[in-house]
């Protein structure tokens, strides 16, 4: 694992200025690694608008933002077979350029389709607006849809397109991580070693939150940004048609990654050791990435380890917390937004700068408490077992946090039907531009509201009132409807949903350092690096990869209103807002409750264990803490 051997042979005494380079090579590092997690995050942050902007499922969306996966799983292998043979900088600047070039992938689908359409957006340039504004019984307006809804076929190369980004940039990360610190580790002196790995540690936590902030930011602008002037866009934030510039942050991200990886082709092969006193062990040689698998011997320790009940208890527990993570990261933007009625841009937001950073102060926090009171493993199961369970109570009333959905007309709480009352309108089935009736009911669009008139702003770009709605019925007469969804009037839950959301994130975090600590502890020391890069595979294969197109998948069956385009089916216009909370939230306590169960039964393996080794100790000694199994007398 350790390449002194390389070190000793290759050395050409080239001296530098006092460690220097070395520390140059970490802030590199670490801008390296920021970049990164900032394109995943910002994917994360932006999905639910790819999502509208190109007409996919929630599961498609799924599938794509677990598909990064599949190339590092299919490439890390190689990583671990080349170890540290190779010249580490310049695959790790290889990497990154492959990132970056993902990034710009990622991208493309904005340059090469062509602008966004709506439902009635007015455009000066050409005829191909949609009209569905106001309710006319004439048939040339489904003529004149028919003839304008043909030259949309660029939106179906769009997935693979991404995709293949997502591809590559998970073949770009491979070597990012794990060669960057066998190469801190190989030239960092014993003392300085756990600094660095610490500060890239903390670097790899709160990257993401960057992503999400980023996505916060760029989701403001309107996709279009490039290509409209200001005066043609005149959809407001808040609709529901609005998608924000969701391309903009792979470019930003792209060049960033390009920087950073420029100095990487410039730091030598090896580098001369930085000199500084031995006092603190490497005690970090073990940290997560650093999976480079012993081959002799391989099925010997396999075996070993894989028949600890300790290692496999804990690390499916980890992997159903992995699992609610990736999950959670994916798609609770989605939720907010559509649960509370707010923009994407608000929900990433409190997803950067509320769950993220609460979930690092507990990650922060309980590695502090492990090391100030130095717990044993039984003790840090205890924790573990505690926090989860805690967890369970204040993830359960997110469950009632939320209201059903707004009342649409013929679609909710009804079953999809058309309305008899706009049925002379000649409403295209494909137009979705909601309005809010004067009576507080949801109309999909103000045709089938059946309105007659509507009323512009000054500029003749904006409409802000629609009049003699016939399906709207105030007091005998007619009502108006204004733009824009009536929303889901549940934006006081918004706090409060916030506060126990955190709270589970903080509390659930807490058991991360006790759990690798169990880890740490029950695995012989020579195993320790295969231990952790089968926990690291088993994490990818069984909840990076898999779970996000679950929740996707979930998400999609509470839907009752699809959006349509050329008789396919494109992103969801209304969810049943009971189910989709149920089904989301009651998937994240399902993965608590795994975790949880997984916990109890390496505590109480734990604890005949240790009951075991009492008995056998002390001959005749009797427990006196009550905590004598009965089972104790049958094993061995
Ligand atoms: C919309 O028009 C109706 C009827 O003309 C009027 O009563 C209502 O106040 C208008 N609403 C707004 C917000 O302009």
């Amino acid at each position: 694992m350790v390449n002194n051997v390389n070190f000793k042979k290759g050395t050409t005494q080239i001296h530098y200025p006092k460690g220097t380079v070395f520390e140059f090579f970490v802030l590199c590092h670490g801008m390296l690694q920021l970049a990164q997690l900032l394109v995943s995050g910002y994917l994360k942050s932006s999905i639910s608008t790819i999502e509208r902007r190109y007409g996919f499922s929630s599961q498609k969306s799924g599938i794509l933002a677990s598909f990064n996966e599949v190339g590092n799983t299919l490439l890390i292998v190689f990583v671990s077979f080349f170890g540290s043979r190779v010249h580490r900088p310049r695959f790790i600047g290889g990497g990154a350029l492959v990132a970056s070039l993902a990034a710009l992938t990622m991208a493309m689908p904005h340059f090469i389709s062509g602008p966004y359409e709506y439902t009635d957006h007015i455009s000066r340039k050409s005829h191909t607006q949609i009209n569905t504004q106001i309710c006319k019984n004439s048939s040339y307006l489904l003529l004149q849809m028919n003839s304008t809804l043909l030259p949309t076929s660029t939106w179906q190369g769009v997935f693979p397109l991404l995709l293949l980004g997502q591809l590559l940039l998970g073949i770009g990360s491979v070597p990012i991580q794990p060669f960057g610190i066998s190469y801190i580790d190989d030239y960092a002196s014993k003392r300085n070693s756990p600094l660095y790995l610490g500060i890239l540690l903390a670097v790899t936590s709160i990257g993401p939150a960057f992503g999400f902030m980023m996505g916060s930011f760029m989701l403001r602008f309107y996709v279009d940004i490039d290509k409209k002037s200001k005066v043609e866009i005149t959809l407001e934030r808040q609709d529901p048609r609005w998608v924000g510039a969701w391309w903009l942050g792979f470019v930003v991200a792209a060049s960033f990654l390009f920087l950073t990886s420029l100095p990487y082709l410039f730091f030598p092969r090896q580098m001369p050791k930085e000199k500084a006193g031995d006092l603190i062990g490497r005690q970090m040689r073990t940290l997560p990435s650093n999976i480079f698998f012993p081959l002799p011997g391989f099925p010997r320790i396999a075996l070993r380890t894989l028949r600890n009940p300790i290692y496999l208890l804990v690390v499916l527990a980890q992997v159903n917390l992995a699992a609610l993570v990736a999950g959670l990261a994916t798609f609770m933007s989605k939720f907010i937004e559509r649960q509370f009625t707010q923009t994407a841009s608000f929900s990433n937001i409190m997803i950067g700068g509320v769950s993220i950073p609460m979930a690092v102060l507990g990650i922060v926090l309980g590695g502090a408490l492990m090391r100030r009171l130095n717990i044993p493993t039984r003790g840090s199961a205890l924790i573990c077992v505690t926090a989860i369970l805690i967890c369970l109570f204040t993830a359960m009333p997110l469950l009632l946090l939320g209201c059903s959905t707004q009342r649409v007309a013929g679609i909710y709480p009804t079953q999809p039907k058309t309305l008899a009352c706009s049925s002379e309108c000649s409403c295209p089935s494909e137009a979705f531009n909601p309005v809010c009736g004067s009576d507080g009911v949801e109309f999909v669009s103000p045709c089938q509201a059946g309105c007659k008139n509507k009323i512009l702003d000054d500029n003749n770009s904006k409409v802000l009132n629609y009049t003699d709605c016939g399906c709207i019925d105030v007091n005998g007469s007619y009502g108006y409807a204004l733009p824009g969804t009536c929303g889901s009037s549940c934006k006081h839950f918004l706090l409060p949903f916030m506060v126990f959301s955190a709270l589970t994130c903080f509390i659930a975090s807490l058991s991360q350092t006790p759990s690798y600590m169990m880890i740490l502890r029950t695995v012989k020391p020579e195993d320790k690096s295969f231990a952790v890069g089968v926990q690291y595979m088993l994490f990818r294969v069984l909840a990076f990869l898999p779970t996000p197109v679950l929740y996707g998948t979930a998400i999609d069956t509470t839907c009752i209103l699809w959006g349509k385009k050329c008789e396919r089916n494109t992103s969801c216009y209304y969810y049943n807002m009971d189910l989709f909370r149920q089904r989301f939230l009651g998937l994240q306590l399902f993965f608590i409750c795994g975790a949880f169960v997984c916990f109890l039964l390496s505590f109480l393996v734990l604890r005949h264990r240790e009951g075991q080794q009492v008995q056998q100790a002390g001959q005749g000694y009797v427990m006196v803490d009550g905590e004598k199994s009965p089972d104790n007398t049958s094993c061995k």
